[in-house]
């Protein structure tokens, strides 16, 4: 079978700057939208970023109806709810304002609003038919309250299939907002945890893309249009993701200490959107593919900063509960990527043999965890070895990232994995 000779960058356009959130109503228009369903969760709907947009919509004379139902970690049922909203209200626009759940719930109502189908038919297969979107969907500005899940710049919508106990997506580059607008005055409030799970979360897509299996490795579409939306790591991906690290790793923590350090909390708005040009185009893998289960199969956890009404294990917090037992198992399919990736992150890799590249890149992300705050694996947010087995069927069928690991993993391979997850220190 023939490899992979092209690949392609795509991102949403950005605009940076504190305090823009107040222009959106004039990026609305020359979108041409006069409609607007204004996405938030809950919480978020009583934020400074939520009443800047919606009186910003409102002084360009756009006719803007706030949905604040989005629902934190969404699920299917959740997704149908927006759509169902998105379709009685004759939208020709979308404005996400929140973390990841919002913009990603964007996505699905301006999808499905616009090519109404059941919900399977875009959703990635095995999970779903993976039909492809159809044509172009109506404009989406995206404005990231977390640093964050860059998913203001990728065309991807990640949802909980309650059916399944599983997260999965729907991929497509018609997904991808129009626009993402950076403002660090957004982020300010953002408690410990999030800003610490979704920081990072940033951290371990840019070290996937980067340790992804390079995109001439992968065998070639049968055409164009089937070219998956992750393709592996390529020289393009790879400077923002490089970039990304290196700006997490040097402001992750003052970040998240003090929220009045404007520079630190600017770098991580930035690194995020620079870590979602580079994984919307290469991918993740193993570390995002492992995550979906382990979010999926949650039981009683209830971190501080969440909302309380259900039990949930963050985003960010599930990906990097595995991110270092993946990169020990990973290093020997490509140990100079995850040297690069620890030098990245400060370590002197001056004396570091090869052979420990995977053990290197493990304790820089195991060190940056101890210092933001988070769980000590998965054993310390309640899964025991017992669960084990259930988390490898649900990583199974997520072929879309773990296809792009660069060391095949088996089920017996996952299930050392997990083990090794469980407790870091
Ligand atoms: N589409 C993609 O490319 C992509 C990439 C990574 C993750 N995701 C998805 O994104 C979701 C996670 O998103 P997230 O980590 O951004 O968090 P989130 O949207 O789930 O929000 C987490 C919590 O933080 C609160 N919050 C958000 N911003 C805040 C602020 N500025 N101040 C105070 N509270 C704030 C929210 O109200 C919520 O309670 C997951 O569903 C994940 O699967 C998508």
């Amino acid at each position: 079978m023939a490899l992979e000779t092209a690949f392609t960058i795509d991102t949403s356009s950005i605009k940076y700057g504190p305090g823009v959130t107040r222009e959106v109503g004039h990026d609305m228009r020359r979108l041409g939208a006069r409609r607007v369903m204004l996405l938030t969760d809950a919480q978020q709907a009583q934020s400074a970023a939520v009443a800047t947009a919606m009186a910003a919509l409102k002084a360009a004379g756009i006719d803007a109806v706030l949905f604040d139902q989005v629902r934190v970690e969404p699920t299917s049922g959740s997704f149908m709810q927006a759509i169902e909203f998105a379709r009685s209200g004759k939208f020709d626009g979308y404005l996400a304002v929140g973390g990841g759940s919002v913009i990603d719930t964007a996505k699905a109502a301006n999808l499905y609003a616009t090519y109404p189908a059941d919900l399977l038919a875009y959703v990635n297969p095995p999970i779903g038919r993976g039909e492809p979107v159809p044509g172009p969907l109506k404009p989406l500005i995206a404005v990231p309250t977390t640093a964050g899940t860059g998913s203001e710049t990728t065309g991807v919508a990640i949802f909980d299939y309650t059916e399944m106990h599983a997260k999965t997506g729907i991929a497509h580059r018609a997904l991808r907002p129009n626009l993402g607008i950076l403002d660090p005055d957004n982020t300010r409030t953002m408690p410990k945890l999030v800003a610490a799970s979704s920081g990072l979360d940033v951290l371990s897509h840019a070290l996937e893309s980067l340790t992804a299996l390079p995109y001439h490795e992968r065998v070639a579409p049968a055409a164009p249009e089937l070219r998956p939306a992750y393709q592996g790591a390529n020289p393009i991906s790879d400077i923002w993701c490089s970039k990304a690290i290196q700006m997490v790793a040097a402001n992750i923590v003052r970040a998240i200490q003090d929220p009045d350090d404007v520079e630190a909390r600017s770098q991580m708005l930035l690194a995020a959107a620079y870590a979602g040009i580079g994984f919307g185009n290469a991918g993740v893998h193993l570390p995002h593919g492992m995550s979906y289960p382990v979010s999926g199969m949650v039981r009683a956890y209830n971190p501080a900063g969440y909302p309380a009404d259900h039990p949930i294990v963050p985003h960010g917090m599930s990906v990097i509960l595995n991110a270092p037992a993946v990169f020990r198992f990973t290093a020997p399919a490509n140990p100079q990527r995850h040297l690069l990736g620890a030098q990245l992150m400060g370590v002197d890799i001056s004396n570091v043999a090869e052979a420990d590249a995977g053990q290197a890149l493990a304790s820089a992300v195991i060190s940056l965890m101890q210092q933001t705050g988070v769980p000590n694996g998965l054993g310390a947010i309640g899964f025991t070895k017992e669960d084990i087995p259930a988390l490898v069927e649900g990583t199974l069928p997520q072929h879309r990232v773990t296809k792009l690991s660069p060391r095949p993993a088996t089920a017996a391979h996952l299930q050392a994995l997990f083990e090794d997850a469980l407790r870091y220190w």
